[in-house]
């Protein structure tokens, strides 16, 4: 018989554990430890994460997983020794989504070391020890975003901004808003008055930009192209200022309540609704399909995602768009957020 390698002599125990815990909830409870899972998520300085950590916590439990969680502050450092303290607590998969995609990736090598499997969570690590890549199709986010600001307005002076370089779904944002933007600066149509990136994705990097780009053209600008709902906020902070916010229109992403505020009150324009409630729980049922020893890369279908080194496989959730129109259908009558939390 072929030796089975650790990780393959644990999928097999761990699943035993599981069928057991399955099988007798009551009488497993007693003698069996649930499998630990760690999870690593980059910031709470944005409602959703915050919101994943509980409902990825809630769902592994469920399911018999028990959820070790840490949260970093917008710092690899930070992340890296949390990730460092849930190996020590004996988790069998991570699931992270780094604050550096770059710089996570010595921490994941020593998870992988351990034989614990790793879950990129929302965004991409760069290294060969990722085993699977869980997210959105973040470009098409990024087409959304720059197709609905361009049919608005076709012609005229934006300011472009993208999400923290340390994060490769701001590049990955841009590339799709530029395949709507880059043809018309191309035929002269739209003129950029700054494009710049947004460190650590900080509202109030964005406010900058977006103050430094009012003074520059005079106040003269017709579109204003914010990642995500926090680089949003900064933005109109910025507009309000000068006695513009609801006159130019403003993106965003996240459907952060925030948000949906401002766009019923009209100073942004729109959002991209991520339902994170399905990330989260498909976050879970990898987790469970690896500990079960379950081919889980039958759920990204082929589908692959590259990091810099490799092809990782990847399971790509859809994103809406969500503007004035849309946004109790979406937002609301879905659950997502509650009427008299956005009509307060
Ligand atoms: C996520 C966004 C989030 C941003 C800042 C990105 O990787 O895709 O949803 O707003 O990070 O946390």
């Amino acid at each position: 018989m072929r030796r089975m390698n650790g990780k393959a002599v644990f999928a097999v125990l761990s699943g035993i554990v599981l069928s057991l815990l399955f099988l007798s909830p009551a009488k497993a409870a007693d003698n069996v430890k649930p499998v630990r899972v760690g999870l690593a998520l980059p910031t709470q300085q944005e409602e959703r994460w915050i919101r994943e950590m509980e409902m990825i916590t809630e769902a592994g439990k469920a399911v018999g997983l028990e959820v070790r969680s840490q949260i970093s502050r917008n710092d690899q450092n930070d992340q890296n020794r949390q990730i460092d303290l849930l190996l020590k607590d004996g988790i069998k998969v991570l699931i992270l989504a780094p604050h550096d995609g770059a710089a996570a990736a010595s921490a994941v090598k020593k998870a992988k070391d351990a034989g614990v499997w790793v879950i990129a969570y929302d965004r991409m690590i760069m290294g060969p020890d990722v085993n699977v890549y869980l997210s959105f199709d973040n470009v098409k986010i990024g087409e959304l975003q720059g197709e609905y600001l361009t049919k608005l307005v076709p012609q005229g002076r934006y300011v472009l901004m993208s999400g923290a370089p340390t994060d490769d779904n701001a590049r990955l944002f841009k590339e799709g808003a530029m395949h709507f933007i880059q043809p018309l600066i191309s035929r002269g149509d739209i003129e950029v008055v700054v494009d710049h990136p947004v460190v650590d994705w900080q509202p109030s990097n964005a406010r900058k930009i977006v103050e430094n780009a009012l003074m520059l053209a005079e106040n003269k600008i017709d579109a204003v192209l914010a990642p995500n709902d926090g680089t949003a906020s900064g933005a109109i902070t910025a507009l309000e200022a000068q006695g513009l916010a609801g006159k130019i229109p403003v993106s965003g992403m996240d459907a952060e309540l925030t948000a949906a505020q401002r766009i019923v009150q009209g100073t942004q324009t729109f959002t991209i609704f991520k339902d994170t409630r399905d990330l989260s729980k498909k976050a879970v049922e990898i987790a469970l399909m690896m500990v079960k020893g379950e081919d889980f890369l039958t759920l990204a279908g082929g589908a692959t995602m590259k990091n810099d080194v490799k092809d990782v496989p990847a399971v790509l959730l859809p994103a809406h768009l969500v503007d004035r129109n849309n946004l109790d259908a979406l937002l609301i009558d879905s659950g997502y957020l509650k009427k008299e939390d956005v009509y307060q």
